[in-house]
């Protein structure tokens, strides 16, 4: 349950705003964003899908994540993989359970429970079918591998294909990426040793070799901004606390000849070792209608420090801005945002003044006291290992 919950008056307010935005036909672009809360779905209750992703099917936004991850043999897990859906990133109904890992996962050397980590889910047009490929897992880590299910529809029923070691190598957290071209890849961390990148077989649940390398990181994803550059966002391995995120750069036209450099951490400010008290799961690219791109970083706050833990954890998203040097993308922290605040963001320089940006953001009095009474809720939470108090937007 989120703690914006433990609020009545807070809890209808949040419902009124948000039907009210539902019926004027709100665009993604204008959707009111608010790092570190929980949005509610159509029921009241909190949107449960961590460590997940958005896919984008003609006007719908589709997004996934692990379900509840609940206190178990001394760490969180979660039964499976959520879906809601969204026409503009802000109101979001849910469409269920669409994997239940207790239910599908027998095959497992050992469990239940499973774990069931980083979901990801990419559409094989060539297949006509949804993959959904996760870090499946025992809860004490002895089966690091990927899980593979598919499905004719993306709300499901899902088929368990297996479990299996891609190029078999033990694989912990993990992302994809797919060419417009259709050719998808795997990149996760081996042995959490260091990320390991493979192109996935044409039905996209095998892989065929390793053929990329980069340093040791977790909640990988990767981004294509042009033909020729790829980047790949990961945190460091401090199990669930926060720490500063990593960028990687790499000049070429194919993933299969990719060579990383390391850029400067992509985050600046108070908060940017911390990525903003969270840790990176993946780079969505909001396309405007004039067909220019927003790279949406999407976090989990996984909380571990706070109150109610891992199981009040909440979610970050903040766009990801290109340097006006052109030397990578930095994280732009903001206590509340919408996509269209960022629309030409190639013409402008980074913005890393938070009174200039939030001058600029125009929020209704109606808006701002919905966006305050988020942030008030949140007010005391852990950044790290000290308790910080995040002051309001006002
Ligand atoms: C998207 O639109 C196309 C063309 O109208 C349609 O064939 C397809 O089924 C739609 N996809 C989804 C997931 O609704
Ligand atoms: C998942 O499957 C298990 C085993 O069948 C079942 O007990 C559980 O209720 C299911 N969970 C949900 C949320 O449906
Ligand atoms: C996927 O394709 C590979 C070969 O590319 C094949 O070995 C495998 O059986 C296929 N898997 C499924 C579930 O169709
Ligand atoms: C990348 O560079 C940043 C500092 O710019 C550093 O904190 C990080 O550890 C480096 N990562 C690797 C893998 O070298
Ligand atoms: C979330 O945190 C609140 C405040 O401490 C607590 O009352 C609540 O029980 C927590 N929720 C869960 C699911 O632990
Ligand atoms: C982040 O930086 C602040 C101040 O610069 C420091 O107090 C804090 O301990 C740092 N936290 C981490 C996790 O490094
Ligand atoms: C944070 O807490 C962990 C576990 O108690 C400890 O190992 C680590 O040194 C602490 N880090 C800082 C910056 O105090």
């Amino acid at each position: 349950m989120g703690v914006i919950l433990r609020s009545p008056f807070l809890f209808v307010l949040v419902l009124v705003f948000a039907s009210a935005l539902a019926s004027s036909e709100l665009l993604a672009e204008d959707a009111l964003i608010v790092p570190g809360t929980t949005p509610l779905d159509q029921n009241g209750l909190p949107v449960q899908a961590h460590g997940g992703g958005v896919i984008r099917l003609n006007d719908t936004f589709f997004w996934y994540g692990e379900s509840l991850k609940r206190p178990m043999l001394g760490d969180f897990l979660s039964e499976g993989v959520n879906l809601y859906s969204s026409t503009n990133l802000m109101t979001w109904t849910f469409e269920g359970l669409i994997f239940n890992g207790t239910e599908q996962m027998q095959d497992m050397p050992l469990g239940p429970p499973f774990r069931i980590e980083r979901p990801k889910i990419l559409y094989n047009a060539a297949y006509g079918q949804f993959v959904l490929l996760f870090h499946a897992d025992t809860p004490t880590f002895s089966f690091p591998s990927v899980g593979v299910a598919v499905a004719a529809d993306i709300r499901g029923p899902y088929e368990w294909v297996r479990a299996f070691k891609p190029d078999g190598l033990d694989s912990y957290d993990m992302g994809v990426f797919q060419e417009d071209d259709g050719t998808a890849f795997l990149v996760r961390s081996i042995n959490n040793d260091f990320l390991g990148i493979s192109q996935l077989t044409p039905n996209y649940t095998d892989t065929t070799g390793l053929v990329s390398v980069a340093p040791r990181g977790e909640g990988p994803s990767i981004f294509k901004p042009t033909a020729k550059d790829y980047y790949l966002i990961a945190s460091h391995l401090t199990y669930w606390n926060p720490n500063p995120p990593m960028l990687f750069h790499a000049s070429t036209s194919s993933l299969r000849a990719a060579a990383w450099h390391n850029l400067t951490v992509p985050a600046r400010g108070e908060g940017a070792n911390t990525t903003y008290n969270s840790q990176s799961s993946f780079v969505f690219p909001l396309v405007f209608a004039d067909g220019t791109v927003l790279y949406i970083y999407m976090g989990d706050r996984w909380n571990f420090a706070g109150p109610g833990s891992v199981e009040n954890a909440t979610y970050v998203w903040l766009p990801l801005l290109p340097n006006e040097d052109g030397s990578g993308y930095t994280l732009q922290h903001a206590d509340s945002w919408r996509p269209s605040d960022y629309r030409d963001q190639a013409w402008l320089p980074l913005v890393n003044d938070r009174a200039a940006h939030l001058a600029n953001t125009g929020l209704s009095a109606a808006e701002q006291a919905w966006v305050d009474s988020l942030v008030a809720s949140r007010k005391k939470e852990q950044t790290g290992n000290k308790t910080v108090t995040i002051a309001a937007s006002t």
